[in-house]
């Protein structure tokens, strides 16, 4: 055993922040940095209204819209803890880039606003995270004004989104005025001093034990019943804290606070790295691949082009599941066969980039990409030969059909689709039969087409025509082993949607309802339906 590894590994928490738009995401975000010590002023990253950006916002037209459409990584370092956070667009709309990101991290914080509860985007990203088996920790957030009362907000949990909470803190005092936090794990209580700095600056909080008369007094009588009320309540018919179910996102734990007014953001930042699990382990196509491996390993689950105006470069964003990673190493491309050396990798603070000279498991590095990385692509030690299991694909549920506007700019038009695809900015489709330029995008969200028509004018130089296709399904059509390809002519009822073959060329059939769908099956009943490509 590798005890430096062992112990950097120990030390590594990695984990995405999911939440419905203004929920409190950037807020905390910031405010997580400013408890780390990475910035020592709260408000250096700036909230949309002023119309200055967060600093994980690359790509203009995140500034434009004062939202952030690609995921980024900020890491520091607390207490003992290395941490990585992964930013997911926190826009209504939905985008292939969201669910990659929730692939790279071990453990999810999900953000809910008092007022409001779970709210639509919440409860998509939490399916994803519930699916991936991974712990969900929960932070009710603006607490500092009215909100609906804490035991309706658990029951919410459980009935919106099927999972019980375990709450680690209490709120102390009245819906609106909440002066401090039950610590259920020391049982004590906290009361935080007035914020003074509008939450610039960390906040300091008196601890009391619960039967300590200057603790009554502060809270008052009434106050004080209310959450002896509480703590019986939770003791009784709460759930028991279970560490296995949270390890296993069957249980959440619950926090109270104000990441505008950092009331009980220290509580949870603290408990939460206690709580959160270092790196895991993955699958892969030769077992399962523990983080302590001595051979390093890591797979690509971004790549985003043009980060920076002024160079015009490529990078693809790993996710190291084993082993050390150096710079200048070399390691093999598992789909290409080929070694790479990877010699100028990037972390990422704020804006700043950094050339990271080591890194360890649950650590995000960005490459330089010369054009061979793809989503999902694995790199392991030049010695080693494996995949990673289970990167998922998505169904598209939007479709277009675009060609340049200026005929002139085929070619740019041409390059920038097919860099675009390599990305996973969009998925890529031809209709059979059609010319070259008849090209059909398809995409998780909205927002995937905006970013397309964007990137392709600003970064290829070429306008594009977009007419919106009424399908919302695809289809991978497959025959059992021995069978003709299946073309147009052969599937009964091509018509019925628009038959088109995917970027490696297999068959798809785009629909726009399950009834078209059942016509299908019914009438060819040797066809095999996929929602993705097998
Ligand atoms: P997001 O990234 O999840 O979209 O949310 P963000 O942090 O940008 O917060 C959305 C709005 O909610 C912001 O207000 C922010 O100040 C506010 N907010 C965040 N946390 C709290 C909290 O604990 N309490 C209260 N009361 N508000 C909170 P805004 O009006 O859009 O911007 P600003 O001008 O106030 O910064």
């Amino acid at each position: 055993m590798n005890d430096e590894l062992q112990k950097e590994i120990a030390k590594r928490r990695t984990f995405a922040i999911i939440s419905h738009p203004d929920a409190g995401k950037t807020t905390l975000t910031e405010k997580l940095l400013l408890y780390g010590g990475a910035i020592h002023l709260a408000g250096s990253i700036k909230s949309r209204k002023t119309a200055r950006h967060a600093v994980s916002d690359w790509m203009e037209i995140e500034k434009q819209r004062g939202i952030s459409v690609t995921s980024s990584v900020l890491q520091f370092d607390y207490a003992d803890c290395r941490i990585n956070i992964l930013d997911t667009p926190g826009h209504q709309d939905f985008s292939e880039d969201t669910y990659r990101t929730l692939m790279a991290t071990d453990s999810a914080v999900m953000i809910l606003d008092a007022a409001k509860g779970v709210e639509a985007q919440t409860k998509k990203l939490f399916h994803i995270c519930k699916e991936r088996g991974i712990p969900i920790f929960t932070f009710i957030n603006k607490l500092d004004r009215y909100g609906k009362a804490p035991l309706d907000l658990m029951d919410e949990l459980e009935n919106v989104l099927g999972i019980r909470a375990y709450p680690m803190n209490w709120p102390i005092g009245t819906d609106g005025n909440y002066k401090g936090v039950w610590n259920r794990k020391n049982n004590r209580a906290e009361l935080f001093a007035a914020d003074s700095s509008h939450g610039q600056t960390t906040r300091e909080s008196t601890i009391f034990a619960l039967d300590d008369k200057n603790f009554i007094a502060a809270v008052g009588e009434t106050d004080y019943q209310n959450l002896q009320d509480d703590i019986s309540l939770l003791t009784e018919a709460g759930e028991p804290f279970d560490r296995a179910k949270i390890d296993a996102g069957e249980l959440t734990p619950l926090f109270f606070g104000s990441a505008m007014t950092n009331f009980g953001v220290q509580n949870f930042l603290e408990e939460f790295l206690r709580l959160a699990p270092p790196p895991a382990a993955h699958n892969s196509s030769k077992g399962i691949i523990e983080p302590n491996t001595e051979n390093f390993s890591a797979f690509v689950f971004k790549i985003q082009a043009n980060m920076n105006p002024a160079h015009r470069d490529r990078l693809a964003f790993i996710r190291i599941c084993s082993g050390k990673f150096t710079r200048g190493m070399s390691v093999r491309h598992e789909r290409s066969g080929k070694t790479v050396k990877l010699a100028e990798p990037q972390q990422f603070l704020a804006q700043n980039r950094q050339i990271v000279e080591e890194a360890y498991p649950g650590d995000i590095v960005g490459l330089f990409d010369p054009g061979i990385f793809g989503i999902g692509d694995t790199l392991t030690s030049e010695n080693d030969k494996f995949t990673f299991a289970d990167f998922p694909v998505f169904p598209p549920e939007k479709f277009a059909r675009i060609r340049a506007k200026d005929t002139m700019k085929h070619k740019q038009f041409i390059k920038g689709v097919t860099e675009l695809t390599q990305e996973g900015a969009i998925q890529l489709f031809t209709q059979a039969g059609g010319g070259t330029d008849n090209f059909i995008v398809g995409a998780v969200g909205e927002l995937q087409f905006e970013v397309l028509e964007y990137r392709l004018k600003n970064e290829y130089g070429t306008q594009i025509l977009m007419n919106r296709l009424p399908y919302e399904t695809a289809r991978w059509l497959y025959l059992p082993e021995g069978n003709a390809p299946i073309t147009p002519a052969t599937l009964k009822g091509a018509d019925r949607g628009m038959f088109v073959l995917d970027r490696h060329e297999r068959p798809v059939l785009l629909v726009d309802n399950e009834w078209a769908l059942g016509w299908i099956r019914e009438n060819n009943p040797e066809l095999i339906l996929k929602e993705t490509p097998q």
